[in-house]
């Protein structure tokens, strides 16, 4: 019996991968043209123009990138009665008690949360950059929403991938390593997502 199983298929981390690089470029060259205090930094990307002509660019492919990963995972991601239990006793999860918590699927109820946390702010930040980008087509009012609502999102992201990165490195050891190399150990798999583990073992 082979010891490991598939978690993430090669194009769903070609996608996640794709999608985390380009947010990360986008997220320091926004910063750096953000504000004058943190402009320093478009000198690590290249120099000011150089971000400027890159920044929407890398924007544009994170959000194909991201809509690549919600047309594959948004049905998997619709919260049901175990997690809702899960969210109203997540503060043990926090605190490594397991008892009474729920058994996960593919994706815990934090990870679903965090899906669409990052989905419906990506969704707007894409809205918002395209009347940046091509502020002529846009009226007047539409510009100063946009120009609201661009660092708005893009703080909501930021701080939400904080956590995400946080949860999948050093909170959850072997999680990384899914991401990377598409598998896991079946004793991982049982502990953490112990309904999903089941449904590919088919026992
Ligand atoms: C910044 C560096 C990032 C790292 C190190 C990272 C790492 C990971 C890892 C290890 C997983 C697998 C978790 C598991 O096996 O359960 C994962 C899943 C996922 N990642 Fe990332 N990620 C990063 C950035 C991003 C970005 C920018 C997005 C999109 C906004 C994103 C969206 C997702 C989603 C939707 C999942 C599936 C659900 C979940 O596990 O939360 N990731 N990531």
């Amino acid at each position: 019996m082979t010891t490991q199983i598939e978690r993430f298929s090669f194009a769903e981390r070609v996608s996640h991968w794709t999608s985390a690089l380009c947010f990360l470029y986008a997220a320091f060259t926004g910063l750096a043209l953000w504000s004058p205090r943190l402009f320093w930094l478009s000198g690590v990307f290249g120099g000011g123009e150089t971000v400027r002509a890159w920044h929407p660019w890398a924007g544009l492919i994170f959000s194909v990138a991201l809509g690549v990963m919600f047309k594959r995972w948004a049905g998997q991601m619709q919260l049901d009665q175990d997690d809702q239990v899960w969210l109203a006793k997540s503060h043990l999860y926090a605190q490594h008690i397991e008892a009474g918590i729920p058994e996960s699927g593919r994706f815990n109820a934090g990870q679903k949360m965090m899906f669409w946390l990052q989905s419906a702010s990506a969704f707007f930040l894409l809205l918002s950059g395209l009347v940046i980008w091509f502020p002529e087509v846009a009226p007047r009012s539409a510009r100063l929403i946009a120009i609201l609502l661009h660092p708005v999102c893009a703080s909501v992201s930021m701080g939400g991938i904080i956590v995400h990165f946080y949860m999948s490195t050093l909170a959850v050891p072997g999680a990384l390593s899914a991401m990377v190399h598409g598998t896991v150990s079946r004793g991982w798999a049982r502990s953490h997502h112990g309904k999903w583990f089941r449904e590919v073992d088919g026992r």
